[in-house]
Formats: C-alpha cells, sequence, structure tokens
C-alpha cells in the first residue's frame, strides 16, 4: 500500500473488529440512512476540531453522488448551528467525468459547490476537484500533480466513498489495480446505465472520467464507505464477504486496516447475518426464519423443498434447526404447505361476492389475515 500520513494512533477511531467470521472489513448497520450520515459527519467534525486545535490542516476525502448528500447536509447543518468551521479544511475530490464543463448541471464541481462548498467557510483555494475541462494530453500531468499535492498535505485523514453497482470505488471500475493512481479512465457500461438519468440518456454519459486510484484511496488514513438501499446490498456483500479481487475494486478495502461500511439496514441485507442469520449465531426458528432457511436451502442445493433430506440440513448448517423441528420431512412439509396455500388467481383474496359456496380462500387467511 502506498504511504500517506501517518496517524497518531488515538486519532483513528475505526478499531472494532468485524462483526461475523463472514465478513472482513468492519460494519455498522443502521436503521436508517440518516443516522448513518449523521455519524459520519460527526466523525468528519471530531476530526476538523482535533486538527485545529493543533493548528493544522485537516485533509477530507470527497465522494459526490446521491449517497454523501445527506452527510454533507447534516456537515452544512454543524457549520450553520453549531460553528463548525473548515478554514483549515482541505478537500480533494474523488473523481469528475472527461470531457466536462464545471458549470454543467451534470458536473461534480457544480455537486460540489450546489452540496457543501456554497454553504460553508472553506477557502476555494483549498478545494481541489479533477479538472474536466483539459486537453487530454494534459491529463496525466494534471494527474500526477493531485497526488503530489495529496502527498505534501501529508495524505487524506478521512476518506468518504460511495459504491457503484459494479463495485467501483471512486471511478475504479472492473480491473483497476491495487496501486493504481489519479487517472483518465473509461467508463464501465453499468455506470454509464446508472447515471443515465442524470444525462437524460445513457447516450449522453461520457465515456470518459479522471479518477483517483485504488492506490490513492488506500493510502487515506481513515476510510468511510457509505452504502444505503436494497440496490447495494447484493456488490456490498461481494466486496465485504468476497475474496479481493480487481474485479470489484470495494474489496480493495479489506486490506486497509482503518477502514468502515456504513450501511443502512437495506444495503446490509446480503451480508451472510442477514440473509442467513443461522450461519452466524443461535437463532430462534420462528416460522419465518423456518421458511427463510428451507427456501435458502432449496435454491442452493436446486432442489424441491419436499427432497430435501437430513444430511442437505446437517451439511449446510442447519442441524440446529433440525434438532429443534425435525425430522426434515416434517419441517419440508410444513414450508411447502405454507408456500402452496400462497398461490392462488387472486392475490388479493377473491372478492366476497365472486366466491362459490364451497370456494376454498387462497391465500389463506392463516397467512395474509384481514
Ligand atoms: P450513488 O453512486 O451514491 O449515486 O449510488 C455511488 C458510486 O457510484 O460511487
Amino acid at each position: 500500500m502506498a504511504t500517506g500520513h501517518i496517524p497518531d494512533a488515538h486519532e483513528l477511531t475505526i478499531t472494532e473488529p468485524v462483526s461475523s467470521q463472514f465478513e472482513k472489513i468492519p460494519v455498522q448497520v443502521f436503521g436508517q440512512a440518516i443516522d448513518a450520515s449523521k455519524e459520519i459527519a460527526r466523525r468528519i467534525a471530531d476530526r476538523i476540531h482535533f486538527r485545529a486545535a493543533k493548528d493544522e490542516n485537516c485533509v477530507l476525502g470527497l465522494a459526490t453522488g446521491s449517497t454523501p448528500v445527506s452527510v454533507y447536509a447534516e456537515l452544512v447543518r454543524m457549520h450553520r448551528e453549531d460553528g463548525l468551521s473548515f478554514k483549515n479544511v482541505v478537500t480533494f475530490n474523488l473523481d469528475e467525468y472527461f470531457p466536462m464543463q464545471p458549470n454543467e448541471l451534470q458536473s461534480y464541481v457544480r455537486f460540489m459547490h450546489e452540496h457543501l462548498f456554497d454553504h460553508i467557510d472553506i477557502l476555494p483555494e483549498n478545494i481541489n476537484i479533477p479538472d474536466g475541462t483539459l486537453a487530454k494530453a494534459d491529463v496525466p500531468e494534471f494527474c500526477a500533480k493531485y497526488e503530489t499535492k495529496i502527498e505534501l498535505l501529508g495524505g487524506i485523514d478521512i476518506q468518504i466513498l460511495g459504491i457503484g453497482r459494479t463495485g467501483h470505488i471512486g471511478f475504479n471500475e472492473p480491473g483497476s489495480s491495487k496501486t493504481s493512481s489519479t487517472r483518465l479512465i473509461t467508463l464501465d457500461r453499468v455506470t454509464r446505465s446508472d447515471a443515465a438519468g442524470d444525462f437524460f440518456g445513457e447516450e449522453n454519459v461520457p465515456r470518459r472520467a479522471i479518477t483517483m486510484g485504488v492506490g490513492s484511496i488506500l493510502s487515506a488514513s481513515e476510510i468511510y464507505i457509505i452504502a444505503y438501499g436494497e440496490h447495494k446490498a447484493q456488490i456490498v456483500a461481494e466486496a465485504v464477504e468476497g475474496e479481493i479481487s480487481p474485479m470489484v475494486s470495494a474489496s480493495f478495502l479489506q486490506e486497509h486496516p482503518h477502514c468502515r461500511f456504513m450501511l443502512d439496514i437495506s444495503a446490509a441485507q446480503g451480508l451472510t447475518r442477514f440473509r442467513c442469520p443461522w450461519l452466524v449465531e443461535q437463532v430462534e426458528w420462528t416460522d419465518l426464519l423456518t421458511r427463510k432457511a428451507v427456501i435458502w436451502l432449496a435454491r442452493l442445493l436446486d432442489k424441491p423443498i419436499l427432497k430435501l433430506t437430513e444430511k442437505d440440513y446437517n451439511e449446510e448448517g442447519l442441524q440446529d434447526l433440525l434438532a429443534e423441528h425435525g425430522p426434515a420431512y416434517d419441517i419440508n412439509v410444513q414450508v411447502f404447505r405454507h408456500l402452496q396455500r400462497t398461490i392462488t388467481g387472486w392475490p388479493a383474496g377473491k372478492p366476497a361476492d365472486l366466491k362459490q359456496p364451497g370456494d376454498v380462500s387462497r391465500p389463506h387467511d392463516d397467512i395474509f389475515p384481514k
């Protein structure tokens, strides 16, 4: 890993162990996204104060996209209401589309001013954002200087990251190396499709961007990677629980000593402790959890529920369910019958005036009580 600013041990706040044997990066899950954002803003404010007390600059690595918007809103609130000053703050943004004029609707320069910089007392000369207006030939030199400037300031204190559905951090698309630095890249198809709404059509999304590299990001002292919403659940799980791979840039964060995922409950659903909690801890086998486990087992083994055997339950970590509610045959039948009773041509229940004498009510009232 490239070396950056070496913090005093007490400066670092991310020290807790990971939450399950499956997770390779500490993860903090919040009931609501806003609570995660407030926590991140609080940690940033603490660091700014800490540096200010020593008459030092605080260097922040900032991200754009929908995810960090509420973090910035909270920082603006802290500036207005709590007197948080950004006079000692220097910022480096992760990325910018290329080409891009700063006043364009989708420009990250514009985004940062609208959401943060125009509402706080940061000095304009302390704001750094990759320049989308450069001639292509001038980009490499600009990128090298961007890296040098960060290093000369002692490195980034706190880096904020979002994660794209490709697993990108910054715009480090699949294939980016662990040591990559700030550079011009080509955007992935998925990323361009995700940005289509902002550009009124995928065909208008630039094909390139300038981004800080994975290596540049890993040099930060402390990293918060944020994800909200169920559309992020799968890639979060891959980054946190999967193998480290250039195909998921965020997986490189597993090697960072002070990185933490900040998730809302929806973005956490792909993690084993939510998807299959019985693999992580002792659970109480409610009907709902039993159904979840059996359906998971059937999908995992690609077998019909009624064909699941004692061996299947035992080998896939469901011994406890078997011990409590077995034999397997009984559990299979119970779950199968439940699912069977949900199958209907009247998903919301058959209207009373259409019911024929002797009609069986499906879905059964015990499944979807009125
Ligand atoms: P989003 O983007 O916050 O708009 O989801 C995250 C990213 O692509 O890094």
